[in-house]
């Protein structure tokens, strides 16, 4: 067996089942990248503060770069032996370079080496997270041009309530979107602070350049407190909470979309490329793609639930548990942005029914709020005119039929205030027009919201 690179004190070697069940390159090995990138940082700092030899430097990088370019080719050798991503790839570093490598941990440890890692790493899935988030923006407000003037429901207590227009709707999870953007951004900004050079987790004496390390990988400056530095965990928790916030979002998106695919709405066609189908029930084709982005929003609250149990009740500073946050991240980023693409996907792949949606509409007395703003517009207190409207309504509700279709003496036997231009209120398109407030539904209104969204996302 290999002596292993902390192994100076140990006189046996560690059981196999304790190797398998410590190691984690099975997974941390997902990091390389930026394993690499900071030990070419830190040995250039090392070289600039004289703690080692310019050739010694210049040895490592290459050393790095060809071990670099293994891993991307599939040749590089992943051995559970090394433990980790950091001792696989300095234990690799020596047997290709030898000596100059042994340099390489000066005045770093695994502590504040995973974190440089894990940070540089969040921060290109933000990017990633944010890039995909603008594209399924792209997709709904593209939705949404496709379907101008489009009226349907508006629900709440999923029993009908007012008329909208579609693109409104579609809007109202691009502004949703909106924000989750900008909650990674926020994390984004607030992560991206260097550990680099907290070591184990009390700093070192030797005479070390932290700005110099954080300045090379981009990050704003060096982490204030060592201790903290290797401490921390709070920035993964906020990219996975921002991820679940993003989860719900979308699952709720799949919720409205599932429905509004059923026999009961019929609102959407999804086209086949979309959906699946049953193997007993050959009748069935099924949105699947929007109910799994229904259930994996459960996987992304779970890695967040992981992790911050994970974290509860840890002392300062290291401890080896931390290892565990690793693939809650891995796998909320992998969901996540495999969420957004489906979503994006799936909104590509609808067509909206409008004879159907417009055949429902009369249903639900949903221009019942806008004729209750026509009594108040003639000078009615709003609570005479609700009662004046439910009034209305209930006799609609047992003449089975709709406002538009009360004679105005009907409906002046409840209240003398209407006259014949209540009859401008009445009916879907009706209702929409008279909306006008900002933010509303009303045809300008929503104009002017979809310009804002084609011109911030340079939609031509
Ligand atoms: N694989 C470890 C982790 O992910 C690296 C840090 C190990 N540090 C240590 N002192 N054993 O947390």
């Amino acid at each position: 067996k290999e002596a292993k690179l902390w192994g100076g004190r140990f006189e046996e070697s560690v059981t196999d089942a304790v190797e398998r069940f410590t190691e984690s390159i099975s997974f941390d090995k997902e990091l390389y990248k930026h394993d690499i990138m900071g030990s070419k940082a830190h040995a250039s700092m090392l070289a600039k503060q004289g703690l080692m030899s310019i050739s010694d430097r210049d040895s490592i990088i290459q050393g790095l770069d060809k071990i670099e370019r293994s891993i991307e080719n599939g040749e590089f050798v992943w051995r559970t032996d090394r433990e980790d991503v950091h001792m696989n790839i300095e234990a690799a570093l020596t047997d290709m370079i030898g000596e100059p490598a042994k340099k390489l941990h000066t005045a770093r440890s695994r502590n504040d080496q995973v974190l440089t890692d894990f940070r540089l790493w969040c921060r290109d899935a933000i990017d990633k997270i944010v890039a995909r988030i603008e594209h399924l923006q792209v997709a709904l407000v593209s939705l949404a041009l496709k379907n101008e003037g489009l009226i349907v429901p508006g629900y709440t207590h999923l029993q009908r309530a007012q008329p909208v227009l579609l693109q409104h709707l579609l809007l109202a999870f691009v502004e949703q979107l909106e924000r989750d953007a900008g909650r990674l951004l926020d994390c984004r900004a607030r992560l991206n602070f260097c550990p680099l050079g907290a070591c184990a987790l009390a700093g070192t004496g030797l005479p070390i350049d932290r700005f110099m390390t954080s300045d090379a990988l981009g990050f704003t400056s060096p982490m204030r407190n060592s201790i903290d530095a290797v401490s921390d965990r709070d920035f993964v928790l906020e990219f996975l909470s921002a991820n679940s916030i993003i989860a719900i979002h979308l699952s709720r998106l799949g919720e409205e979309w599932v429905l509004w695919a059923s026999e009961e709405f019929g609102f959407i066609t999804p086209s086949d490329a979309v959906s699946t189908g049953s193997s007993i029930m050959p009748q069935k084709k099924n949105p699947d793609p929007m109910e799994l982005v229904r259930g994996k929003s459960a996987r992304v609250i779970g890695d967040l639930v992981t992790l911050l149990t994970l974290c509860k009740g840890l002392p300062l500073a290291y401890n080896r548990d931390l290892q565990e946050d690793k693939e809650p991240a891995f796998d909320s980023v992998k969901t996540i942005l495999g969420m957004l693409e489906v979503s994006a996907e799936f909104a590509q792949n609808i067509t909206f029914n409008r004879e159907r949606i417009h055949k429902a509409l009369p249903a639900g007395h949903l221009d019942a709020t806008t004729l209750a703003d026509y009594l108040v517009k003639k000078g009615v207190p709003f609570r005479t005119s609700h009662d004046i409207v439910g009034r209305s309504v209930a006799l609609c509700v047992s003449k089975a039929c709709q406002l538009q279709d009360l004679h105005l003496d009907e409906l002046r036997t409840i209240s003398p205030v209407f006259d014949q231009d209540v009859y401008e209120y009445l009916g879907v398109e009706n209702a929409v027009k008279k909306f006008s407030s900002y933010g509303s539904t009303g045809l300008e209104c929503v104009a002017t919201q979809l310009d804002y969204w084609v011109a911030k996302l340079e939609i031509n």
